[in-house]
């Protein structure tokens, strides 16, 4: 999977559905956020393990027994690309409020496979306009 970040653009704090998950830096820059998984309930604060800066070319790893993290692109002037491996697959994951750790279950959508535009992708410009 390639995802491209616009300037200030960041994902919500996520967990990886027991998958191996390898990111390397293609352009630019991202930081990524450690986060501890929340207590069972999720009732605070969630709790920051590390954070960093990624750089052009360089590749992270994380699975589930790491911990969750938000990645970001921070900078206000740049863009970045990043290129994302998954094994295995997995079309949904949870995504976390860090204020309280409540977790969501979202699916996985994409602006295009197979170099086509999905139809999904057509339907959140247009919500977007
Ligand atoms: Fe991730």
């Amino acid at each position: 999977m390639i995802l491209c970040w616009g300037e200030g653009h960041g994902s919500s704090i996520h967990d990886h559905t027991d998958s191996h998950c390898f990111m390397k830096i293609l352009q630019g820059n991202l930081k990524e956020t450690l986060f501890e998984w929340p207590e069972k309930k999720g009732n605070g604060e969630m709790t920051k393990k590390s954070e960093r800066v990624l750089r052009e070319n360089q590749c992270a790893y994380i699975n589930d027994s790491i911990g969750l993290h938000r990645v970001e692109n921070i900078s206000h002037t740049e863009t970045a690309v990043s290129l994302h491996l998954y094994s295995p697959p997995f079309d949904s994951c949870n995504t976390f409020d860090q204020r309280t750790g409540h977790k969501h279950k979202v699916k996985m959508t994409f602006y295009s496979q197979f170099g086509e535009r999905t139809h999904c992708a057509m339907a959140m410009s247009q919500e977007n306009n």
